[in-house]
C-alpha cells in the first residue's frame, strides 16, 4: 500500500507513506512507487496513527436503561445499578454488546482500548467474556484488560482472591479503587497490596484513583510512593484522580513533582468527570476534571479516556475519542494554539505511552496502523470531530467513510459546505 499526499499531525503536508509487510516502511515525499503496489491519494487530509482509549468499561457499555435509567446521574446511583445489572449478565450478551462497541471504534479510528473489568463477582462472568472478545477482536483491535475491582478490594468479599483469579486467567493489567475502601487507610493498604502484587508478577497497574470531590482524597500520593518504590516508573497510571480539582494548591504544589518524579501517567475522563463530578456542590459548582494542564507542565503524562458509553454512568457516547478530546479542551481551558493540539495527543500518542503499545507511530518501523481524517490538522479534527475517511491497520483496510459534504442551494454561493477552513 502507498498513502499519496498526506498531512501528518507535526505539520508536514505533501507526504507519501509506503507499507510493507504491515509495516512503515518509508515516509518522505514523492516517493517512487514499487511495482504492483496500489496508491491511495489521501487528498492532502489528515494522517494520524490510530485514536486510543486508556480508560473504558467494556462490560458495561450499551447497557443504558438495564435493569432501569440511572435517574440521578450520580456515580454512586450507577455504580448501585450496575450492583443490580450485574447478577442479571450473561457471558453472550456482555460478548455482543462488547463485540457491537469494538465495531463503532474501528469505524471511528479507535484501534486500542484499555477497558477495566469487574472482578468482584465471583464467577467472573465479564472476565471470561471480554477475554474471549480481546481474542477474537485482536486481528483488528488491541483490548487490554484491567482486574477492577469495582466493589472495593478490601470491602467487598473475595475481591482480592477473585483478582487474583483474573489476572490468572490472563487479565493484563492490576486496578484498584482505594477511595471507594472503607476509611483512607484501607485505601492506601489496597493501594500498596495491589502495587507489591503487580511488581511481583511484573505488571502495570491502574487504578480509579481518587474519583471524588473530597480534597482530603490523596491516594495518589500512596499510588506515586509505591510506584517510587517499587520501581515500577512508567507502568503505573492513576485514573480519574478529580479530587485534585478541589484538593489545597500548596499540597498540589508538592504533589505534582512527586507524580513526574515517579513516572506515574494520569488519565482524565472529561465527559464523564464533567457531568459525575460536584454533584454535592450548589454554586458555585465544581468542574471536578483533575489537573491536566498542570500536569502536562509538570511533565507527567497524560491521557483522556471515554471511561462509559451508553451504560449506567452515561447515556451518550459513540467511540469518538475527538469527542472526548474536545470536551477535555473545553473543561480545561486548554484553548492555545499548543494546548489544543495537547488534547489531541492525549487521545493518541499520550494514551498509546499508557497501554505501552509497540510499533506505535507513523515513522519507518511503526506498525501500518493510521487513520485518515477529513481535517487539515488536528485541531481542525477536533472541532469538527472530522470524519473518518479510512482506517487501516497493518496495511489492510478496515473501514471506509464517504467525505462529509452537504450541498447547498443559495443564490451566490457555492454549491456546497464540508465546514473545513477555505485554503
Ligand atoms: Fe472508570
Amino acid at each position: 500500500m502507498l498513502i499519496r499526499n498526506a498531512t501528518l499531525p507535526d505539520g508536514r503536508s505533501g507526504i507519501d507513506l509506503l507499507v510493507q509487510d504491515g509495516r512503515i516502511a518509508a515516509v518522505g515525499p514523492q516517493l517512487p512507487a514499487p511495482e504492483g503496489v496500489q496508491a491511495i491519494d489521501a487528498g492532502g487530509w489528515l494522517l494520524s496513527p490510530p485514536f486510543v482509549d486508556a480508560h473504558f468499561h467494556m462490560d458495561s457499555t450499551l447497557s443504558h436503561g438495564l435493569p432501569r435509567v440511572n435517574a440521578s446521574g450520580t456515580l454512586l446511583e450507577g455504580i448501585a445499578l450496575w450492583g443490580e445489572l450485574k447478577p442479571l449478565l450473561t457471558p453472550e450478551a456482555i460478548a455482543e454488546r462488547a463485540l457491537q462497541y469494538c465495531d463503532w471504534a474501528v469505524a471511528r479510528g479507535l484501534l486500542a482500548i484499555r477497558t477495566h473489568v469487574d472482578v468482584c463477582d465471583d464467577r467472573l462472568l465479564a472476565v471470561r467474556a471480554l477475554l474471549q472478545v480481546r481474542e477474537q477482536v485482536r486481528p483488528y483491535l488491541d483490548l487490554q484488560l484491567v482486574a477492577f475491582p469495582q466493589d472495593g478490594l478490601l470491602r467487598a468479599p473475595n475481591a482480592l482472591a477473585n483478582l487474583r483469579r483474573a489476572l490468572d486467567l490472563g487479565v493484563d493489567v492490576v486496578g484498584g479503587i482505594p477511595h471507594f475502601e472503607r476509611t483512607m487507610a484501607q485505601g492506601a493498604e489496597s493501594v500498596q497490596i495491589l502495587c507489591e502484587l503487580a511488581a511481583e508478577r511484573g505488571l502495570r497497574v491502574d487504578m480509579h484513583c481518587d474519583e471524588t470531590d473530597d480534597p482530603l482524597s490523596r491516594h495518589i500520593e500512596t499510588l506515586a510512593f509505591h510506584t517510587q518504590r517499587l520501581g515500577l516508573h512508567g507502568r503505573v497510571t492513576g485514573s480519574h484522580c478529580t479530587s485534585m480539582h478541589a484538593m489545597d494548591n500548596y499540597f498540589v504544589s508538592k504533589l505534582l513533582p512527586l507524580i513526574a518524579e515517579a513516572g506515574v501517567h494520569v488519565v482524565a475522563n472529561p465527559l464523564i468527570n464533567i457531568t459525575l463530578q460536584g454533584r454535592h456542590d450548589t454554586y458555585p459548582k465544581r468542574r471536578g476534571m483533575t489537573r491536566v494542564p498542570e500536569l502536562l507542565a509538570a511533565g507527567v503524562n497524560v491521557g483522556f479516556g471515554h471511561d462509559c458509553v451508553m451504560d449506567p454512568w452515561y447515556a451518550l457516547g459513540s467511540a469518538d475519542m475527538l469527542d472526548v478530546a474536545a470536551m477535555g479542551l473545553h473543561v480545561a481551558q486548554m484553548t492555545s494554539a499548543a494546548a489544543m493540539r495537547q488534547c489531541f495527543d492525549a487521545v493518541t500518542v499520550h494514551n498509546a505511552r499508557i497501554l505501552g503499545l509497540e510499533g506505535y507511530g507513523l515513522a519507518p518501523g511503526c506498525r501500518a496502523d493510521f487513520v485518515l481524517l477529513q481535517a487539515r490538522d488536528p485541531v481542525e479534527a477536533i472541532r469538527l470531530r472530522a470524519q473518518r475517511l479510512l482506517v487501516v491497520r497493518g496495511g489492510a483496510v478496515l473501514a471506509r467513510a464517504a467525505p462529509l459534504h452537504s450541498s447547498l442551494h443559495l443564490p451566490g454561493r457555492p454549491a456546497g459546505v464540508d465546514f473545513t477552513r477555505q485554503r
